[in-house]
């Protein structure tokens, strides 16, 4: 898809208006001049006030709020509002509503209530679509779409199962051929007809279902989502060519094969709700993800919120600056739009205390409101300026969503194994260090990188393997893990050494993985010094390897556990167990200082830096956030002196001081 070029960071976010009268509208639209907001997103969940009855459209009302917002020179990205179909149409057209895990036929109440593949839904989603796009198509406010919202409701209805028969037959051709990729010769499941085959359900199997299906099933909803999405994209692209059109990714779901879902729209869009207690790097982790999503183009925030949630057990109150951290920490990773949920805070239901730009009160004097416009006008004052830039990064990680499923659908090594937290752990050494790290796909070209990390590269697919070889025979370094080249796509293990393909590349093999208990360590002894490891223990047998540490108790006590190969003119890296974070932080110091253009200056403790580049201005920004509770000074290069973007001043003996998560920009040309 051609890429989307934003004219301004977007600022604002969803607002759902259909729940007040107009005289709190036009106050609204007061606030939102005031707080700087330039975007909002609406009606999301509007498809019961906008049909009331089949095939009566009530538009009204919309074109009202549109006209207004137009007025006030506040841009528009209209939901299509196809996410919680109305009362009237459930009951119209049952096969719409899902059927879930354990075999129920789901009643009408929830939102994202619906079968992606129901005919009805798909007939009347795209129906609505194209009524929405013929009435504002030419409207002055209109500045994209939002299609739906959060997909991610998994079905297992008859409709589905079908469909997923289907898939399945397309996928493999012949009876023969699935009943090889899926191994059903184990425990007796060899299928003869496409008929047999079931959906993975809680009916046929208590979670012990054959992985190599799990996973076609979660390939298959993948698929399905991606045509429920086009189903309302490719009317719109039709009718509309040129604007933008998205739907928002949930949180960080492991549900849909984000890379397979992204291509697919103008601009990756996500939605940030940082657990209290996750670390920044998590969240910048998550932002690479996106941000690889479209190989580094520029992506959104969709929503994140101004204030406190509702939904988490104990609903913190942002602390004063956190929103305006928050914000930059997404542009700081390449997003284009910082979106927030909600504008107002909802008059009732599930969220009415979720936070909010403008909550119940109404007023504008509120610390919230405050920060939220003061955020806003620091955004406005930096006009198209970053916009269009993007994160450059000399180290890659592999993030592959196929290889997150197989990996926690595997019963065993340890049920602690959880994909995410596993490359985060190893994404946060880098993040520490000021190190960008673009996020990349199995089928990725890996030119350019200096550092290639592949943390549990269980599944071996789209030639990666090769890929890896190439890369490291070429001169690249190359940092893999425990569980890596064990099985192929459909799961099925590799014979020969571990890991597989890769154990000439390591110049090692793997005999057994021990699993550790929660609160069991073994120790990494690397010279003198002993590091605490835990989660899996690999016994590897050095080939061409040197063992660079070695396990300090138990039976293998002395055998090798994180090792060192050179491998033509390239070198690997192999971690056998997983280690706490000082030891992988010292490793990636090390690394690095081979390669010093990696490192731009040293950050304090707390302090992120990223650096995106705009590429035709020749201007690069270095983003510094301070995710301490205290000021922190960083020392910057001395070459050249910077402008502060946000202050507008040069700054002056290379010293830069962030007060407490205090965010500077810092423009160099
Ligand atoms: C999700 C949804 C929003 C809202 C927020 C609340 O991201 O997309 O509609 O429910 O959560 O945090
Ligand atoms: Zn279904």
């Amino acid at each position: 898809m051609q890429e989307f070029s934003f004219p301004f960071i977007l600022f604002g976010g969803d607002y759902n208006p259909d729940q007040w009268d107009e005289t709190v509208l036009e106050e609204d639209i007061q606030l939102f001049k005031q707080a700087h907001i330039n975007t909002v997103v609406f009606p999301v969940f509007s498809w019961a006030k906008l049909e009331p009855s089949d095939g009566v459209y009530h538009f009204a009302w919309l074109d009202s709020i549109l006209d207004r917002l137009a007025n006030a020179h506040i841009k528009v990205i209209l939901a299509t509002s196809t996410v919680s179909q109305p009362a009237w149409m459930s009951q119209a057209y049952p096969d719409i509503l899902p059927v879930d895990i354990e075999g129920r036929k789901r009643t009408h109440g929830m939102r994202a209530f619906f079968c992606i593949n129901s005919v009805s839904y798909r007939k009347k989603a795209k129906a609505l679509a194209t009524q929405l796009a013929k009435r504002y198509a030419n409207h002055p406010a209109l500045f994209g779409w939002h299609i739906a919202n959060e997909y991610g409701t998994y079905c297992y209805c008859d409709y589905c199962q079908e469909k997923f028969r289907l898939y399945l037959k397309k996928r493999y051709g012949t009876i023969e051929e699935l009943n090889a990729r899926w191994v059903t010769s184990f425990w007796g499941r060899t299928v003869y007809d496409f008929s047999e085959i079931m959906l993975p359900t809680a009916l046929n199997d208590d979670y012990r279902f054959n992985p190599a299906v799990q996973l076609d099933y979660l390939r298959f909803m993948t698929a399905s989502t991606i045509d429920c999405f086009e189903n309302e994209a490719g009317i719109l692209r039709e009718m509309t060519p040129g604007l933008p059109l998205y739907t928002n990714i949930s949180g960080f779901i492991k549900k849909l094969d984000q890379f397979a879902l992204m291509p697919h729209m103008s601009f990756a869009a996500w939605d940030n709700y940082p657990n209290f207690s996750d670390g920044s790097h998590l969240v910048a982790l998550k932002h690479s993800i996106m941000r690889g999503s479209l190989d580094g183009r520029p992506f959104i925030v969709a929503e994140q919120t101004p204030n406190q949630q509702n939904w988490q057990p104990y609903n913190k109150l942002k602390r004063p600056g956190e929103v305006r951290l928050l914000a930059y920490q997404g542009i700081a990773h390449g997003a284009d739009g910082s979106l927030f949920f909600q504008m107002r805070q909802s008059l009732a239901g599930q969220e009415k205390f979720h936070g909010a730009v403008i909550s119940h009160g109404g007023r504008s004097d509120t610390r919230i409101f405050q920060e939220f416009s003061a955020l806003g006008e620091e955004l406005e004052s930096l006009k198209d300026q970053i916009v269009g830039s993007r994160v450059v990064a000399s180290v890659a990680l592999i993030f592959d969503w196929e290889n997150w499923w197989a990996l926690e659908l595997a019963s065993g090594p340890s049920k602690d194994l959880r994909y995410l937290e596993q490359v985060a752990h190893y994404y946060k050494a880098f993040h520490a260090l000021g190190i960008s790290v673009d996020v990349i796909k199995t089928t990725s070209s890996l030119e350019g990188y200096s550092v290639v990390l592949a943390p549990l590269l269980y599944m071996m697919k789209d030639g990666i393997d090769e890929k890896l070889k190439e890369y490291v025979a070429h001169g690249g370094t190359l940092v893999g893990t425990y569980l890596t080249g064990v099985a192929d796509e459909n799961d099925r293990c590799v014979f020969g050494d571990r890991p597989g393909p890769l154990s000439d590349v390591f110049g090692i093999w793997v005999e057994e993985t021990d699993a550790l208990f929660p609160n069991e360590h073994n120790g990494i002894k690397e010279g003198e010094k002993i590091y605490k490891s835990s989660f899996l223990c690999d016994r590897i047998h050095l080939n061409e390897a040197t063992a660079i540490a070695t396990y300090t108790k138990d039976f293998y006590a002395g055998e090798p556990c994180i090792t060192h190969n050179f491998y033509g003119e390239g070198e690997a890296w192999y971690f056998g167990t997983m280690p706490e974070d000082s030891y992988v932080l010292e490793f990636v110091t090390r690394l690095v200082k081979k390669t010093p253009s990696l490192v731009f200056c040293e950050v304090p403790s707390g302090v992120e830096m990223v650096k995106r580049v705009h590429a035709q201005r020749g201007e690069t920004f270095l983003f510094l956030l301070n995710h301490n509770n205290q000021e922190r000074t960083v020392t910057l290069p001395g070459a050249k002196d910077p402008i502060d973007v946000l202050t507008q001043k040069k700054v002056e003996d290379s010293q830069i001081v962030l007060p407490p998560r205090g965010v500077a920009i810092l423009s160099y040309i």
